[in-house]
């Protein structure tokens, strides 16, 4: 039977990578496609930190962008914002009521941000409580997400547990977390994990001349042209190994094992350069297209938040009769 996914993705800013992509975004396109599926930019979680308006509506319009570029424009899967859908504020204030302030104080979000001794505001606090709106509202039972989100599903199935036996009426479903074990962690230009944080990334949507950069950086060791190089502790060679074919894979191999055939490390980042450029360009052209059609982006946007408007509406209307509220 399918399932009702969702996910939601934080307009921050920063832009997608191949670690990303690999671990959690074409892993989550697998399991949507077959599923009953939404995905939506979680603009009001991002107002706890962005607080400019062009920031936070362009880093949004970009973040649609992105996912339609990868999804497609015409996937079923519904992508939508947050802030579109009119009653998720109001669940929120709901369920915040049945919402014990001692499991508040245990999220590790607030924990880091009270660590650093951050001036936290009431939403970084709130946090889990609007992501369990986001979840609940519309009866979803799956949740993709990645390892650091883990508690924040335990929370909001808390949260439902504690409705449900206040009100006396299983109102809420209690959602899963679906946490995608990748392989193997994709290593960035230095070798260490890919991470914005390390600024070790090659971005998905980079130019061709940000990718060049990027991938000519890579970190090798220094061994000559004609050596016989070690292909398995090599970064370069890890890349090709996760973005090519198996025969091709092993073509490259045997280079780096023979002597004397004038293959070096900068001939190895070029197969690479080629590689990605070929494995990426359908995203960046549908990217590009998209940014040349705004409208169409908006449209598809305003079509998902009808969708989901509907859902939640039902829900609500649950929600209201169990509460005594209008
Ligand atoms: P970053 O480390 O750049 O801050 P995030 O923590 O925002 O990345 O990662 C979002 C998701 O992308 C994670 O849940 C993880 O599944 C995936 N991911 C990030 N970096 C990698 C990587 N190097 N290899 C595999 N998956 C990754
Ligand atoms: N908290 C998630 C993150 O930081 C984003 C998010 C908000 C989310 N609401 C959600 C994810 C609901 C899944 C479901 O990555």
């Amino acid at each position: 039977m399918s399932k009702k996914i969702i996910t939601g993705v934080k307009p921050t800013g920063s832009s997608m990578h191949l670690g990303n992509l690999m671990g959690a975004i074409l892993p989550l396109k697998n399991v949507a496609e077959k599923n009953d599926a939404a995905i939506f930019i979680a603009d009001l979680h991002a107002i706890t930190s962005v607080k400019n308006a062009d920031t936070l509506r362009d880093q949004s319009f970009e973040l649609a962008v992105e996912y339609f570029s990868i999804f497609g424009i015409d996937s079923d899967v519904k992508i939508f914002r947050q802030s579109d859908i009119h009653d998720i504020p109001k669940l929120m204030w709901i369920i915040a009521n049945v919402t014990p302030y001692s499991l508040m104080l245990r999220a590790h979000s607030f924990k880091d941000a009270d660590a650093k001794e951050l001036d936290i505001n009431m939403w970084v606090f709130n946090y889990p409580i609007l992501m369990a709106a986001d979840i609940i509202g519309y009866g979803c039972d799956a949740v993709p997400v990645g390892k650091d989100q883990i508690q924040h599903l335990e929370m909001t199935r808390d949260i439902v547990r504690s409705f449900n036996k206040t009100y006396k009426k299983e109102i809420f479903i209690e959602p899963e977390a679906i946490v995608t074990e990748w392989l193997a962690t994709l290593p960035g230009t230095d070798g260490r994990k890919m991470s914005k944080s390390y600024d070790n990334f090659i971005g998905v949507f980079d130019d061709e001349k940000t990718m060049k950069k990027r991938v000519m950086s890579i970190v090798t060791d220094s061994l000559w042209v004609d050596e016989i190089k070690d292909p398995d502790t090599c970064n370069v060679f890890a890349l090709i190994n996760v973005f090519w074919t198996p025969d091709e894979v092993e073509n490259i191999r045997q280079k780096y094992l023979t002597p004397n055939i004038g293959f070096g490390y900068g001939h190895a980042k070029s197969v690479l350069l080629d590689i990605l450029q070929r494995y990426l360009s359908g995203y960046r052209k549908a990217r590009e297209n998209l940014l040349k059609n705004p409208e169409i982006v908006e449209e598809k946007l305003r079509l998902g938040a009808i969708e989901m408007n509907k859902r939640l509406d039902a829900k609500m209307q649950e929600v209201r009769e169990v509460v005594g509220v209008n």
